[in-house]
């Protein structure tokens, strides 16, 4: 069931725990994104998404378990350096630069990636034509509608084309067509980049309808793993989400 096992390259999570002063985020965690894919992760609040997403970027080191990339442990690699290595990730809060122009905020992650000023405003340009905000590009970030704040730190994500991109509830607070509009933007992502896609998402029927895989976190165990038709037919994701309303 591990897509990108073997020889395929892969971003993976190799029983992973993460405890914190007692309290397990992660417990015994086993998952895999591999170049190509949605893999859904959804849970209840507190299940653990934020920190394994964390785990796989190299925010969080887990206490045990190892992180592979390619099939390459790079469990301790510094998420700066894992970026560099094609590892993208989103924030669950906002983190644009609100007086930086939308450009410049897109920029400014070309440049953290080493990027010459200019090609990384060139690269912004183009990122911001293809996801359609092209025109918005000097209006100062923190003015711009949470919708299109969302959009932003996707492309930011993807400078330099990343091989895989972690997204942490980009949708959150969304209405539902809003959240459809995004979801196409995660399809059009994949497609285009061809890169490995972890998405974090509330929204059951829109993580049920974009994910080829989903991974069902509670309390930081895996309670169900599978193609969406299985997951949403699994007791203990019922339980979860309707057992807790
Ligand atoms: N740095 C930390 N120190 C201590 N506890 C933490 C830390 N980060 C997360 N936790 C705890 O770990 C558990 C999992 O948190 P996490 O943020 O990963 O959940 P989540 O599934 O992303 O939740 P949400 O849906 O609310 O974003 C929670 O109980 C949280 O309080
Ligand atoms: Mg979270």
């Amino acid at each position: 069931m591990q897509a990108g096992t073997g020889d395929g390259a892969a971003l993976q999570v190799s029983n992973v725990t993460v405890r914190f002063e007692g309290l397990t985020a992660i417990d015994s965690v086993e998952e895999s994104v591999a170049p190509g894919e949605i893999l859904g992760l959804i849970g209840p609040n507190g299940a653990g998404k934020t920190t394994l997403v964390n785990v796989m970027t190299g925010f969080q080191i887990p206490t045990e378990g190892d992180v592979l990339l390619d099939g390459e442990s790079v469990s301790g690699v510094k998420p700066h350096a894992l970026r560099h290595r094609g590892v993208a990730r989103t924030f669950q809060a906002g983190r644009l630069f609100r007086e930086m122009s939308v450009v410049e905020n897109v920029e400014v992650a070309g440049v953290g990636m080493g990027l010459r000023r200019t090609t990384a405003h060139a690269e912004a340009m183009e990122l911001l034509d293809w996801i359609g905000l092209a025109d918005r590009a000097n209006v100062l970030a923190g003015a711009l509608p949470y919708t299109d704040e969302r959009r932003v730190g996707i492309a930011r994500a993807l400078i330099q084309s990343p091989k895989y991109i972690l997204l942490d509830e980009p949708a959150a607070g969304m209405s539902d067509l809003e959240c459809d509009d995004l979801m196409g933007l995660v399809k059009q992502v994949r497609d285009r980049f061809g890169c490995g896609v972890v998405l974090i998402e509330h929204n059951m029927r829109v993580v049920m309808g974009i994910s080829e895989r989903i991974h069902v976190l509670d309390s930081g165990r895996t309670i169900a793993r599978g193609n969406p038709t299985e997951v949403q037919a699994n007791p203990a994701v019922i339980e979860a989400y309707l057992g807790k309303g």
